[in-house]
């Protein structure tokens, strides 16, 4: 289904002001994140960091639970904000999560500079995930 661009403009600007929600006290990397679902709601969330560096959770995935717990069972989109000047995407870890919701997820990728927005596809930043096969 394609994703209005209304959905993207509220996609972008929830997952910029989440970002400001962020605990990233290591890092100092405030990233934002924002799910839209099947339901046509967005869910958004930050990243979380430890103090045990390996628990620390990024902020799609965050997102991603968050939409599953209020009910989501398919990722339409996902929009990342980091506080860069050039988007980036989203980590390895982060795409196969996607994949588990939204084989055919489009991925925006969004920082402060609005002119370098970057637009993906799942397949185009994942196309073999892994499946279990047995
Ligand atoms: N981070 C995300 O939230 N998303 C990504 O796709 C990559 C990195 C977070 C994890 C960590 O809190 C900080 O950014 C620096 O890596």
């Amino acid at each position: 289904m394609p994703i209005s661009d209304t959905a993207f403009l509220e996609m972008k600007r929830l997952a910029r002001g989440v970002a400001k929600h962020a605990h990233a006290p290591y890092s100092g990397f405030a990233v934002g994140a924002a799910v839209l679902g099947a339901s046509g709601r967005i869910h958004a969330a930050t990243n979380v960091e430890n103090a045990s560096y390996g628990l620390s959770i990024c902020a799609e995935r965050a997102a991603i639970f968050r939409a599953i717990a209020e009910g989501e069972r398919t990722i339409e989109a996902i929009c990342l904000y980091t506080p860069t000047p050039v988007p980036s995407t989203p980590c390895g870890a982060c795409r196969q999560v996607i994949a588990e919701f939204g084989r055919e997820a489009m991925i925006l990728c969004c920082c402060d500079d609005d002119a370098a927005e970057r637009r993906y596809t799942l397949r185009e930043l994942l196309p073999d995930p892994f499946r279990l096969t047995k």
